[in-house]
């Protein structure tokens, strides 16, 4: 396949190229390529960019696929631009054994539309299991240092410091603190009732929280030299943790997720349960100071957090009762996008935060950059075609979206996994499957 005339914004590089496609791997990258016989995609006026690479995902499956499933939750990435995921363990059973790690590669086998990696989950009980896992196996190791959906919880100082010491492959943490938070419900409580505005929710999972949470996991790390990704930073005040420059060489990294660099409190307002998620969306300067972060380069990766819960679900009026998570692979690079239309951030910095440096962290094997010899997960976006979110177009199993009714500056045309059409014309092709994600670290 030749992908011709296309905007190419990759490695820093912007450029007007054609790109061929042999046997799913990009075979070349040039000004002009001709004499093939190949199919010919005209991408004239439209931007090629890396397929983005989500390092935080919920899809559910197994046990909880009232919420979402792999194929509907990769159909819908897909839609958004993404072609490759790293899954979390919080399903049910959790993934917190090298069986069950493995059963989960069976079922993402021929069910998955992206290429696909899934974490281990720690516990209380488990760090001599996590010992065992070795590079490869898992992304990560996903530790729960709050609890969120899922009781996961990893609360024992002696295991958190066990784990940190042994774990042969990253970690990445959620990184708020219990204590805290139940303090802070219970004042909630008494002041409320059960009527606890939605809105308390910043401050019931407070800055505080996240700060104390954080320090932990960046003190265990530097103590054990451990390689720590920390998850869903929501703070100004804990981007002192974290050092700037290009993730390749840092032993600890952080990311932001997309509704935390779109949203902020004042929107809790209108959209209310729909935005509560953990850790929570907080104030507008918070929200500013994580776009800087990433333009800085003190935040690495870009992900969404992709948390599916039904409508149902999400509209139990009570605080205490709602959960927490919202649906959001479809948007989140048109969501990128709006913030590179209002001049939050570059076309390149987006580039970088959703793919390279997410291979970079992770040791992602020939994916995450347009290169010659690698897989060709890329994404053909229009810029020139503001599009409202609308129901009828999800993909969710969950079938709402935060987004309803909001234009976004652009339109996700194709996308390739593997060097095969996955998404065009707002259909996935649901022949198309991914591949299980390799690791070299
Ligand atoms: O908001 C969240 N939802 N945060 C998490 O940590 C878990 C996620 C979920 O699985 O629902």
């Amino acid at each position: 396949m030749l992908i011709t005339n296309a905007r190419i914004v990759n490695e820093g590089r912007e450029f007007e190229g054609d790109v061929l496609i042999r046997n799913g791997r990009i075979e070349k990258i040039a000004s002009s390529i001709t004499n093939t016989n190949e199919t010919v995609v005209d991408a004239k006026g439209k931007l090629l960019i890396p397929g983005m690479i989500d390092d935080q995902v919920h899809f559910r499956e197994p046990g909880l696929t009232h919420k979402g499933d792999i194929s509907t939750e990769t159909s819908a990435a897909l839609a958004g631009g993404i072609t490759s995921v790293m899954e979390m363990p919080n399903t049910n059973p959790t993934t917190t054994t090298r069986e069950r790690l493995a059963d989960k590669y069976t079922l993402a086998t021929g069910k998955a539309r992206t290429n696909f990696a899934f974490y281990f989950g720690a516990a209380n009980d488990n760090a001599d299991e996590i010992a065992r896992v070795v590079p490869g196996e898992a992304c990560a190791i996903k530790i729960f240092m709050g609890a969120s959906t899922g009781n996961m919880l990893v609360d024992d100082p002696k295991v958190l410091d066990d784990i940190f010491a042994r774990a042969q492959i990253p970690i990445v943490t959620h990184c708020e603190d219990t204590p805290t938070i139940k303090i802070n419900e219970e004042a909630a409580r008494q002041k409320w009732g059960d009527a606890v505005p939605m809105s308390q929710h910043p401050y019931i999972r407070s800055e505080e929280a996240c700060y104390k949470s954080t320090e932990l996991a960046v003190g265990l790390a530097r103590r054990h030299g451990t390689s720590l990704h920390v998850l869903h930073l929501t703070t100004a005040r804990e981007l002192e943790f974290f050092t700037p420059g290009p993730v390749k060489g840092k032993q600890i990294t952080v990311e932001a997720c997309v509704h935390h660099l779109f949203y902020d409190e004042s929107s809790y307002e209108s959209l209310g349960s729909l935005i509560k998620c953990n850790p929570a969306i907080k104030t507008a300067a918070d929200r500013k100071a994580l776009v800087a972060a990433v333009m800085a380069d003190r935040i690495d990766v870009i992900a969404t957090d992709h948390a599916p819960h039904t409508a149902e679900e999400k509209a139990n009026p009570s605080y205490f009762k709602a959960p927490s998570g919202l649906p959001l692979v479809q948007h989140a690079l048109p969501m990128l996008f709006e913030l590179v239309r209002r001049g939050e951030l570059d076309l390149h910095t987006l580039v970088r935060k959703t793919s390279h440096a997410v291979a970079d962290r992770f040791g992602v094997v020939e994916r995450g950059y347009l290169r010659e010899g690698y897989w060709a997960d890329l994404t053909l976006v229009d810029t020139d075609a503001p599009t409202t979110v609308r129901k009828q177009d999800l993909y969710y199993k969950c079938g709402w979206s935060p987004l309803e009714g909001q234009t976004l500056p652009v339109r996700i045309d194709t996308t390739w996994v593997n060097g095969e059409i996955a998404f065009q014309n707002g259909q996935v092709l649901p022949q198309v499957l991914g591949k299980r994600l390799a690791f070299a670290r």
